[in-house]
């Protein structure tokens, strides 16, 4: 029996999807949405709170505020509730109704953004609003997940080293990038290993994060208009950009196989994918992808086949998941 006392405590950090099954290469899939929050973002999340209430600079009755496509906001929403705080979450047009529903039953406010910056798009939009926020209201506490060390170090100190522990022989791993926490706490522990890994970004086409030119996204979690702050370019070996639909394809899938994974697993599959059969030998090798959450936050938009209509066109546009073979997804290799 495990009993918990906060609902951050459940934790399961050692579930793989063998997915050589689905797609006939080896590839494992790291399950990060199996807690309380629904995503990886709560390490991340939990991290930040922990280091700002040791670091006093939160502490009972404050309000937080922060930045969010969804994830990290469902995160610290149930973090703010269980630990006494107010919590503000500045989120977009795209985020999951699901998403903002759970942030409001936790007690949030949730400020939903739909006029895009002119230069930085919808994330600019969304930290302009946060920094006035604050300007605003000394009350506020911004911990800026986009800059705070505390969200890579999460990832070094528990994702990374449970892939590791499993993985021994590990030679690639596939991380989707959004503020670059994950990628970059996962890089720099593989990196600090006698036997490195190969690091391999995974991103939406249309995020800049790479120095791709800016294009409209429709799917939350992965991808950024402002090139992250956090990003060390020179601890990613490979970066494979994926195109939208490809994202779809892959999800659908998965789900045709009784796995329902959120928008940004597709896309780290898609990328994974197309990265192995274009590296002759890959099929000798052992690779993990991490899978941030979970499906059931986008049955209103990935697995929702009016919205997937709306965005991407009728079946033609896409092949609802089909064995088509995927678009060319634009591969860089090296720093
Ligand atoms: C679904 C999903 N995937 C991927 C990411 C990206 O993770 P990171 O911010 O660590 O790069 C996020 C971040 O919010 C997310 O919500």
């Amino acid at each position: 029996m495990t009993v918990i006392s906060a609902p951050y405590d459940v934790n399961v950090d050692d579930v793989f999807v063998d997915l050589k099954p689905v797609f006939g290469v080896p590839l494992h899939l790291k399950y990060e949405g199996i807690n309380l929050a629904g995503s990886v973002k709560l390490k991340a999340a939990l991290s930040m709170v922990l280091a700002a209430e040791s670091g006093g600079i939160l502490s009972p009755g404050d309000v937080l505020v922060e930045s969010s496509s969804g994830n990290l906001g469902v995160a610290l929403s149930m973090i703010a509730a269980h630990r006494g705080y107010g919590f503000v979450c500045v989120t977009d047009s795209r985020c999951n109704p699901a998403s903002k529903r759970m942030m409001e039953a936790y007690g949030a406010r949730v400020l939903v953004i739909s006029r895009p910056d002119k230069v930085h798009g919808l994330l600019g939009a969304r930290i302009e609003y946060v920094r006035r926020l604050c300007e605003y209201d000394p009350n506020y506490v911004w911990l800026n997940q986009y800059v705070n060390e505390h969200n890579w170090l999460a990832h070094y100190r528990t994702t990374a080293p449970s892939v590791a522990a499993e993985f021994p022989e590990l030679d690639v791993l596939f991380v989707g990038a959004g503020t670059t926490g994950t990628l970059m706490g996962c890089a720099r522990y593989f990196r600090e290993q006698q036997r490195p890994v190969k690091i391999v970004a995974v991103d939406s086409v249309g995020s800049v994060t790479f120095g791709g030119p800016a294009l409209t996204r429709h799917i939350p979690g992965l991808g950024a208009g402002i090139r992250p702050q956090m990003l060390d370019r020179s601890l990613v070996d490979d970066v494979v950009m994926v195109p939208e639909q490809d994202t779809l394809e892959r999800c659908h899938a998965m789900a045709k196989q009784g796995f329902l994974f959120g928008g940004s697993t597709g896309t780290v599959v898609s990328g994974a994918l197309r990265w192995l059969a274009e590296h002759p030998g890959s099929e000798r090798l052992t690779t993990v992808a991490l899978s941030p959450d979970q499906g059931d936050r986008y049955l209103d938009s990935v697995y929702d086949p009016e919205w997937v209509e709306q965005h991407f066109g009728s079946p033609g546009g896409w092949d609802g998941g089909a064995a088509a073979p995927a678009r060319p997804a634009l591969v860089t290799s090296g720093v």
